[in-house]
């Protein structure tokens, strides 16, 4: 394989399981120093262990470089702490993957707002505070050159964030506000040259088989099977190869979709049908009979209102 990122420096935090650890492989595999992060949590967040010396022992058995940090990415200081050691061991950051996450899934009827914060604070509150600790960094590198520097930031959203889920009030808006911080910090750090992108990624991994009646997962580089499996966890990882290079240097805001064999842009929020009432302001009830017949397109024209 080509090696798109030789002597760039990664971090990839969550990535002593599933998806992470795909994307950890991935990286280093395409020549990058890889911080391997991982709290070692339980799916839901409890607890802590060393599973990232496990995926740094994979990627030095394959030739690669690679260090392992054991950051909670929802403390502040430890996150700073985490982007100032990469500077001091490692020299430089050039790639933030954000992907560590947890879920505690229940209908909102049974949901604690223990349950809600903890899920937004691995999965907004980590992403923000990596994204801000290397902001700084890549800023202060800028205004001492005067000149753009090398940043990639990929994110990790979701189709329970981007489309909805029953169960997950706490995992949706947390991935959807992900979509968000990717669109938002895109244009701030376009002025220094960096680019924000975030992937929308899928694979059967501890995470997702919890969902009832699906088999238990399998790490990356521990799966035995030939044949292309549309569950694969590292299905995405090109995806986020491609978008931490140099190749993808004119990508930024955007979130992209990989799915099995499916690789999609998706673009979200656009108006897909407008009315106008003639420089004048709307009626309620009037709205309501023109969104229903114009719009939805769900009532006979008939029934039109307030005509
Ligand atoms: N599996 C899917 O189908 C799917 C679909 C869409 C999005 N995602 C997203 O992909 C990412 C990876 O999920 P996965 O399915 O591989 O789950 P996973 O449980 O296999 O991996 C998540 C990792 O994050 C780590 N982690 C949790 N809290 C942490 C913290 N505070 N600090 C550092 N590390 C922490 C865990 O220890 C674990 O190793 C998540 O952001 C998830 O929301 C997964």
């Amino acid at each position: 394989m080509g090696k798109l990122l030789e002597g760039k420096v990664a971090l990839v935090t969550g990535s002593g399981h599933g998806i992470g650890r795909a994307h950890a492989l991935e990286l280093a595999g395409h020549g990058a120093t890889v911080i391997v992060n991982d709290l070692g949590t339980s799916v839901s967040g409890e607890g802590t262990g060393k599973v990232a010396d496990e995926v740094v022992q994979v990627i030095e058995d394959r030739g690669g470089r690679a260090i392992s940090d054991f950051s909670d990415v929802g403390n502040e200081e430890q996150v700073d702490l985490l982007v100032e050691r990469a500077y001091s061991q490692l020299g430089r950051l050039d790639i933030v993957v954000n992907n560590a996450g947890i879920v505690r899934d229940r209908a909102i009827w049974n949901m604690s707002a223990e349950d809600f914060d903890l899920v937004m604070r691995v999965h907004v509150r980590g992403s923000w505070l990596t994204s801000r600790a290397v902001a700084r960094k890549w800023r202060e590198e800028s205004k001492a050159s005067g000149e753009k520097v090398y940043g990639r930031i990929i994110n990790t959203t979701s189709g329970a964030g981007l489309q909805g889920h029953f169960g997950q009030t706490n995992y949706g808006p947390a991935k959807a506000a992900i979509a968000g911080l990717t669109q938002t910090l895109s244009l701030e750090l376009a002025s220094i040259g960096a680019t924000v992108n975030a992937i929308s990624p899928g694979g059967l991994t501890r995470m997702s088989a919890t969902m009832p009646g699906r088999p238990a997962a399998v790490e990356p580089d521990q799966r035995t099977d030939d044949e292309f499996d549309p569950k694969d966890p590292s299905l995405g990882s090109p995806v986020v190869a491609w978008l931490a290079s140099p190749e993808a240097g004119h990508v930024s805001g955007q979130v992209i979709k990989a799915l099995g064999e499916n690789i999609s842009w998706l673009r979200g929020w656009t108006p897909i049908a407008t009315v106008s009432n003639n420089g004048k302001r709307w009626d309620a009830e009037k709205l309501g009979s023109v969104f229903a017949i114009d719009v939805f397109g769900t009532r006979a024209a008939g029934l039109r209102l307030g005509d």
